[in-house]
């Protein structure tokens, strides 16, 4: 027994330590069984792959410092990676995840621990399989909370809630894909949206009843809407609410309230809704958004707002339409209106003078295939380039300097600049493939304008940089011009994110800083764009100074 002098002497220890211990980063322990699952969504039966049986899969939630350490383990029958999309992977570019870019894939029966720490973001953002068309259906949300004891730059929530969005097909995905490949044609639209795995009711199937978000009166929610889809920009909207937006791509933004949200695959957006309406149910629709004449699935996902009574009356749904799916305006309003913080707490960093300017004309073209249905495949480029995947990764390539397996050579501009916008009378000349990089020094500063071709036709192309934030700093219709247009770039507060749309027909322009050493993959994240080459890769040398290098891949890195 300590004596009451002992007992004191501990509790004044333990007293010191606990402030301690309560701001000290933590170390995140997860164990990712990925495996098939059976269920039956839209009559259909066949099995899916997801992380422990979910679909969505299990989010995590870690704060800003964590280290997070998950540890994944393949049952499957695919070749596997897992891309932790968004978190920066400061000099971890082993733990990033796509495959043959920064890893060999899991293979079958084999384990992988991804290990990384959260500096500097916090948020929402996603983890997805980065292989094949697997994400389809494994995904699951990233929760990165401020650090203890940091507060939200606006009101606290009463609570916090996810919102998955995504793609579902009736039959298996990877048979969906195999046969676009192998035809050269564009692959079969999906046949719902879904809602944290929920999609809309269907007659005569065994379906699953609507996603209700369940809320008290009189408070403020805040969702993290998540598009998990593979192929398709969705508009959000909620029956009655307006919605006001805090954050995307976990970078705080200067707040604005909207009644409709646009969000490509790949981003994120942070929203506060209030719920000041009376008793009541009010419908949830996730739509497509699409303004080029290019097929999508135009069905409607549905959820519900369902407010908390005390009585037995049966709730009334208060209904709403989605937007049009050629609701151009629509989007570029919300696009308008998103802008940095730019608080004293959360600057915005843009780089104001630019070592590279980099100018990509991104779209689609054809190329000739004998054993294709028209004789030609749709194929994407970038500068005219068509990605070929290499069969090693290219960050082990890079760090082991094993030659022939990539080029750094990737073109900063076209190789013959044309009228991107103007009517494609021209013969599409075909794309050249390769496997090319372009390479930076540590910490230079990139301009990057992406120029949307009318190439087929212009289409939008939500663009994901892997490794980096960048600032979002100009935007426009038609040809991108470099006399007038950096006039108008806002260099003070852009949006900042991790994943931005090239409107149809247009261009967007966009700066970092290259403070990451290491392969970071460029892609569009329509999956199917990038699956026909609309990608490319960054390499990015180690600095000079003490970790500005990446560091020693780990013992379990998958071979290929
Ligand atoms: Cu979310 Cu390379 O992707």
């Amino acid at each position: 027994m300590a004596t009451w002098v002992e007992r004191g002497l501990i509790l004044v220890i333990v007293g010191c330590l606990l402030p301690a211990i309560l701001v000290e980063s933590r170390v995140r322990h997860y164990k990712f069984n990925v495996v098939l699952k059976n269920q039956t969504r839209l009559c259909s039966t066949k099995p899916i792959v997801t992380v422990n049986g979910k679909y969505p899969g299990p989010t995590i939630v870690a704060r800003e410092d964590d280290t997070v350490l998950v540890k994944v383990v393949n049952h499957v029958q695919y070749n596997l990676s897992i891309h932790w999309h968004g978190i920066r992977q400061i000099r971890t570019g082993w733990s990033d995840g796509p495959a043959y870019i920064t890893q060999c894939p899991i293979q079958p029966g084999q384990a992988y621990t991804y290990n990384f720490t959260l500096t500097g973001q916090r948020g929402t953002l996603f983890y997805h399989a980065h292989i094949l068309w697997l994400r389809a259906t494994l995904h699951g949300a990233i929760v990165i909370l401020p650090k203890l004891g940091v507060p939200y730059p606006f009101p606290k929530p009463h609570k916090e809630n996810v919102l998955v969005l995504g793609e579902w097909w009736k039959s298996d995905v990877e048979a969906v894909i195999n046969e676009a490949l192998k035809s050269g044609l564009a692959p079969n639209v999906s046949d719902a949206h879904t809602i944290n795995g929920h999609t809309r009711p269907v007659q005569n199937c065994n379906s699953q009843e609507l996603f209700n978000l369940h809320v008290k009166p009189g408070k403020n929610y805040m969702l993290r809407i998540i598009n998990a889809a593979l192929n398709e920009e969705l508009f959000f909207k909620i029956a009655d609410h307006h919605l006001t937006v805090v954050e995307v791509d976990a970078t705080y933004v200067k707040p604005f309230k909207t009644d409709t949200i646009v969000i490509s695959p790949g981003q994120t957006t942070n929203v506060i809704l209030e719920t000041n309406k009376k008793a009541g149910k009010y419908l949830v629709v996730v739509s497509p958004f699409m303004d080029a004449p290019i097929p999508v699935d135009n069905t409607t996902g549905l959820a519900n707002i369902r407010y908390a009574t005390t009585g037995l009356t049966a709730l009334t749904t208060t209904l709403t339409a989605p937007p049009p799916i050629n609701a151009t305006e629509v989007a570029n309003n919300f696009t308008d209106s998103l802008k940095a913080l730019n608080s004293k707490d959360y600057p915005a960093k843009v780089p104001q003078q630019v070592d590279h300017s980099l100018f990509f004309a991104v779209g689609l073209g054809v190329n000739p295939c004998k054993t294709c249905v028209n004789g030609s495949r749709v194929v994407a480029s970038i500068n005219n380039v068509t990605f070929v995947m290499p069969t090693i990764s290219l960050l082990q390539a890079h760090y082991s300097n094993i030659s022939g397996v990539f080029t750094a050579d990737f073109p900063a501009n076209p190789p013959t600049p044309f009228n991107y916008t103007g009517n494609q009378t021209i013969a599409n000349p075909g794309t050249s493939t390769g496997t090319r990089v372009y390479r930076l020094p540590y910490n230079a500063t990139v301009q990057l304008v992406l120029q949307d071709t009318a190439m087929i036709t212009p289409e939008n192309h939500p663009f994901h940089l892997h490794g980096f934030n960048f600032f979002v700093v100009g935007r426009g219709v038609g040809n991108y011009n470099p006399k007038k247009d950096p006039k108008k770039f806002n260099l003070v507060n852009p949006v900042e994110r991790n994943t931005i749309g090239v409107p149809s027909g247009g261009w967007t322009a966009i700066r970092f800083r290259a403070d990451n050493p290491g392969i970071w993959f460029m892609h569009c994240h329509l999956e199917i764009h990038t699956t026909w080459g609309l990608k490319m890769a960054f390499l990015v040398d180690n600095g000079k100074g003490p970790n500005e290098s990446l560091i020693t891949p780990p013992k379990d890195f998958p071979k290929c």
